[in-house]
């Protein structure tokens, strides 16, 4: 195993992500068990590590649970604040990376609007780069916290099972990141994927061998064990992607009927967050016990302590 980066998963063999998941695993038992000598000694695990978290783009989920799996693990972290840093004196992203790279940094964690910037920063930074969401590209620790879900909680943990999983995509195709990292990592694992969109939010080069299209929600639910759900990424979108919002709700959100017909076959539902009620999904579903969108949020806490340990140890 001889891995710098984390961008994409064309360079991470099977054994590799597994043994991210495991290690992810025990870090979740540790800091769940409460012993306070175990979470203690993890301080150790990348103590005088210094860990620079550049998010040149918003974020919640991503952002906290890189910084709070970093304290787990005792390193010390770096926040570029972008807003009051000189990238509004028209200093570019490679420069300002390369200025923190010489304060005596180990790897950087970094959200960016552009797609692909990551592979192009990998060029001229020698150090590991984290990629925590670059524009409509990859999303790979997403789609680690992802699959470590899917095993814990549809799988419960026999991997055998992935290889029957039926998980259906559905949203904003086009726009996700999230379901790029998602297609290329859990094909890896012969989960099989579907995806359900509208035709201005499914790009066609996604079109790849096995993935089957939808044709609306009666084959999604017959055809599924989870659906992933996807955020409307208005932000990224000029006008004409859709109609309107309540119209997309109507005919490709979990309205009333379809999260009653969820709820009777009992099949899961996942969403990386944030959810825009309303549009994704309504605000019943988070009363739905196979609404799995919490453990998605808390394991990013435990997949990122594994990234990290894995990239810096
Ligand atoms: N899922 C996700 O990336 O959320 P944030 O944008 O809040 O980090």
């Amino acid at each position: 195993m001889n891995i710098k980066n984390i961008n994409h998963f064309q360079n991470l063999e099977i054994e590799d992500i597994l043994q991210i998941i495991k290690k992810a695993k025990e870090f979740k038992e540790i800091l769940n068990s409460k012993d306070k000598i175990k979470i203690k000694e993890l301080k150790s695990t990348l103590e005088l590590k210094k860990i620079a978290l550049c998010f040149f783009e918003k974020s919640t989920r991503t952002k906290l649970s890189f910084e709070i799996a970093a304290k787990n693990l005792g390193a010390e972290l770096i926040n570029l604040e972008v807003n009051s840093s000189s990238i509004d004196k028209g200093e570019t992203t490679l420069d300002t990376l390369k200025v923190i790279a010489k304060y005596g940094i180990d790897a950087f964690v970094i959200r960016h609007g552009l797609s692909g910037i990551i592979e192009n920063l990998e060029k001229n930074i020698n150090l590991p780069i984290i990629n925590a969401g670059d524009g409509i590209h990859n999303h790979p620790t997403q789609a680690l916290l992802d699959l470590m879900t899917v095993i814990e909680k549809i799988c419960q943990d026999d991997l055998e099972k992935l290889k029957n999983l039926k998980l259906c995509i559905v949203g904003d195709i086009l726009h996700s990141r999230v379901a790029k990292s998602n297609i290329e990592l859990l094909s890896k694992f012969g989960v099989e994927i579907n995806i359900f969109a509208p035709p201005t939010l499914f790009p066609y080069y996604l079109k790849i061998e096995g993935i089957k299209l939808m044709k609306n929600w009666n084959e999604v639910l017959d055809y599924s064990d989870v659906i992933m759900m996807l955020r409307l990424q208005n932000e990224r979108m000029d006008n004409g992607f859709l109609p309107k919002s309540s119209e997309y709700h109507k005919y490709f959100g979990i309205n009333q009927i379809i999260e009653n017909r969820i709820r009777e076959k009992q099949i899961f539902v996942m969403h990386p967050g944030p959810v825009n009620y309303g549009i994704e999904i309504n605000e019943s579903l988070n009363h739905y016990k196979n609404n799995l969108i919490l453990d998605q949020v808390e394991n990013g806490v435990y997949i990122r302590m594994a990234v990290m340990d894995y990239i810096l140890n």
